[in-house]
Parts: structure tokens; C-alpha cells; sequence
């Protein structure tokens, strides 16, 4: 038998996803082992084989057919845009994308002012001021503490992952627009969904029980 392949989104989203797994009986005890240094695990009475990667790569490699199923956060499947199928909403890590910045940017929003926008997810934030708001900005890419941006001077706004909102608080920065909901995906290959249409299937359907019952 084939094996199924998933690439998991390294960090705390594969551990909630092993627990899912785990109560369909699919184990990895292997990936649990914090010493080890290996990338790809298997199940053998299952016939699955899993890899943890970044997650920005997850799409990557299930568009390619290198992992046939992923798991990882919408904001990386919208960024990515890569060809793929969402079939599941894990509801795991939700969280929201948000445009932020100190009280004084609402304005520059309201009036459609050129204004600078730092963020890690420059796909989206073009989609959203370009073609959704219709407003002309400059777009800066960073790679993490998006929060320092207006602070500095770097920019007059943020669109960035706002969980808790702790991070702006601490920041003096409020959230000024939502963007869209968050939240952990399943994704399938689009030939790999036709080819095990019924393995495949059987997992989503499984995984869906397990997280419609909690
Ligand atoms: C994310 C995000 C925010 C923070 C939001 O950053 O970019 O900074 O979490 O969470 P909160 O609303 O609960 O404070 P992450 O910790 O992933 O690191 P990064 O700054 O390197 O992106």
C-alpha cells in the first residue's frame, strides 16, 4: 500500500494535530521524542508517513504532490496561494488578521492617504488594500516583531496575526481593521484527491468527527 503523506506546520499546530490523530488511534511516538533530529516519521498500520516543515513550505509541498495532505494556518494557504484543496477547518489556533497601528493611523486609513504598511504576509496585504479597499500603499515585507514597524517609524500601520492582543497592548498599537478569521487548515493535493479519493476521504471524514465532538 502507498503510503499517505502529511506535511505538518512545525511548532505547537503539529502537536495539536497528532492529538487529533492520536484519537483515531494514529500514532507517531517517534515524532514525540524531543532529541531527535529526524524530518519524516511513519505509521506503518496506517500506511501514513508524516514530515514536519516549515509552514510556509507546506503549501509548497502539497501542491507539488510531495505531501498528498497539510496542516497549516489559513494566513499561510492565503499568502501562498498555491493550487490546492481546503477541506477542513481544524478550528485550532484561531486568530484574526488584522491592519494596526497606533490611534493616530485611523485617520490616514479613513482618508485613503499613501501610507506605509509593514507586514509578513505582503500577499494579503495587497489583496486588501489593492483590491479590496482600493487604497494606494506602499507595502514593506518583514520577517517577525511586525509591532516595531509604526513604533520606529518604519511604517504608519501593521497587518499582522492578532491573537490574544497582548502584543499590541504592550505596544500602545489597537487593532484599526479586520482582515479576515484564522484558523488551521487541511489541505489536499488536487491529484492526490482523485488518485486515494478514498483513504483520503476517510481521514478528513475521521478527523472531522473528532473535532465536531470536543
Ligand atoms: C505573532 C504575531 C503577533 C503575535 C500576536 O507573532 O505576529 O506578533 O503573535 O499574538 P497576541 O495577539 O496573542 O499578542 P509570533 O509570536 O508568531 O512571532 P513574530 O513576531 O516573529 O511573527
Amino acid at each position: 500500500m502507498r503510503y499517505i503523506t502529511i506535511a505538518l506546520a512545525k511548532g505547537r499546530l503539529a502537536k495539536q494535530t497528532m492529538k487529533i490523530l492520536g484519537e483515531l488511534g494514529i500514532k507517531c511516538e517517534e515524532m514525540e521524542d524531543p532529541s531527535s533530529r529526524k524530518l519524516i516519521f511513519t505509521d506503518e498500520e496506517h500506511g501514513l508517513r508524516f514530515f514536519l516543515a516549515k509552514a510556509n513550505d507546506v503549501p509548497t509541498y502539497v501542491e507539488y504532490g510531495a505531501a498528498d495532505i497539510g496542516i497549516v494556518g489559513k494566513d499561510t494557504i492565503v499568502e501562498e496561494g498555491r493550487k490546492l484543496y481546503e477541506v477542513l477547518d481544524l478550528k485550532l489556533g484561531k486568530c484574526r488578521m488584522c491592519v494596526a497601528g497606533p490611534a493616530s493611523a485611523k485617520e490616514l486609513l479613513d482618508n485613503g492617504s499613501l501610507i506605509r504598511v509593514a507586514t509578513k504576509y505582503p500577499n494579503i496585504a495587497k489583496d486588501y488594500f489593492h483590491n479590496k479597499k482600493h487604497q494606494t500603499v506602499e507595502i514593506i515585507k518583514l520577517n517577525g516583531s511586525i509591532e516595531l514597524a509604526p513604533i520606529v517609524g518604519l511604517s504608519e500601520v501593521i497587518v499582522d496575526i492578532v491573537e490574544t492582543g497582548s502584543t499590541l497592548r504592550e505596544n500602545g498599537l489597537l487593532v484599526l481593521e479586520e482582515v479576515c478569521p484564522l484558523s488551521a487548515r487541511v489541505v489536499v493535493n488536487q491529484v492526490s484527491m482523485k488518485m486515494e479519493q478514498e483513504r483520503i476521504g476517510k481521514l478528513i471524514e475521521d478527523m472531522r468527527s473528532v473535532i465536531t465532538r470536543e
